[in-house]
């Protein structure tokens, strides 16, 4: 592990005004997003939305590094370039995502693992020779009756630390991805009890394996109500809420933090990230964003694949990811 490189990465990543643009929704999960919108899902149509979506102008003043899927990492662009060497050459540090997915966790009914262990390195030691320069890995943790299980946060958690361990040996930051789903009906409070118990298993797991720090970032979801509860709190207690569980949960000496939307609002995701930054401005660590639908879903749902709205579906991509990076310094 060469710590120096590692840092060196984060400190780009964590560079301000900026946040991380998440661009590497598995196949399966673009074609979901591509069938709201009537759109075909091939190889072709998955390259035009991705060659929109980083030629949208200024986007390299507002981020600094995209999470592609090995798809896009191993993809060309229309004029014959890798997605990778334009993103390097625009001053984007390409990333990659390198689980395989969530899976039903057996003989967990309604709970998930993160498999992809299996070849990582291998895996890690093509990624980091081509150019890549940090991963992620994602996480999920299910609120239910009963749920989750100390089995499923274990067991996540565990698979993230022998990954983080994996990125580190190959000079690669982890993006370390634990996702308290917002959907349900339960309170903030279930929401922080929950996020709090991950992290605690979390931090644990990595403190085994002598994760370095430094040269981490955790990617975490916000302390919020579930989608569905009758009273969902205001942004002041989400931001509040949040940065008290990141505060008492986290080692300061953690690179940084980079939420995910995870099906907040636009306005929601701009709006609580700006809170927590323009109310403390003594946090250890960088707090920024690294969103997927808060960023693209507006464009997506402008360019509906059509050649003809690439302009305007730009526009609304630069504008939300302007909107992201001065929330990022809460200068919304
Ligand atoms: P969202 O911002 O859409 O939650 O996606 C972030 C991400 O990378 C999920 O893994």
């Amino acid at each position: 592990m060469n710590k120096q490189a590692l840092e060196l990465t984060v400190e780009n990543m964590m560079s301000k005004p900026k946040g991380i643009l998440a661009m590497d929704e598995s196949s399966p999960t673009c074609g979901k997003r591509f069938a709201a919108i009537n759109v075909e899902d091939s190889e072709n149509n998955r390259r035009r939305y991705r060659e929109l979506i980083v030629t949208s102008p200024d986007l390299s003043n507002y981020v600094s590094g995209a999470i592609l899927y090995d798809e896009t990492f191993h993809q060309k662009m229309s004029n014959g370039e890798f997605f990778r060497d334009y993103l390097n050459s625009i001053g984007i540090l390409p990333g990659i995502k390198v689980d395989t997915g969530a899976k039903d966790f057996s003989n967990h009914p309604n709970e998930k693992i993160t498999e992809g262990l299996d070849g990582l390195r291998e895996r890690l030691e093509n990624y980091a020779l081509l150019g890549a320069k940090f991963c992620k890995w994602r996480a999920v943790i299910t609120i239910n009756e009963g749920i989750p299980s100390e089995a499923c946060m274990l067991a996540n958690a565990h698979a993230l630390a022998r990954y983080a361990s994996l990125c580190q040996e190959n000079n690669l930051v982890p993006i370390v991805e634990p996702e308290v789903l917002i959907n349900g009906e339960h309170s903030i409070e279930v929401c922080d009890t929950v996020t709090r118990a991950t992290l605690k298993c979390l931090f644990e797991q990595l403190d085994l394996f002598n994760i370095y720090y430094e040269g981490s970032i955790l990617k975490p979801s916000m302390v919020i109500s579930g989608d569905k509860n009758k009273k969902r709190a205001d942004v002041n207690t989400v931001a509040e809420m949040t940065i008290n569980c990141l505060k008492e949960m986290c080692p300061q000496t953690l690179g940084g933090i980079a939420f995910l939307s995870g099906g907040q609002t636009d306005e929601e995701s701009t709006s609580h990230l700006n809170k927590m930054n323009k109310d403390n401005s003594d946090l250890p660590w960088r707090v920024t964003f690294s969103y997927a639908r808060a960023i693209q879903q507006s464009a997506l749902n402008i360019w509906v694949g059509k050649d003809s709205n690439i302009k305007e579906a730009q526009l609304m991509l630069s504008g939300r990811a302007k909107l992201c990076s001065a929330a990022s310094v809460g200068e919304l």
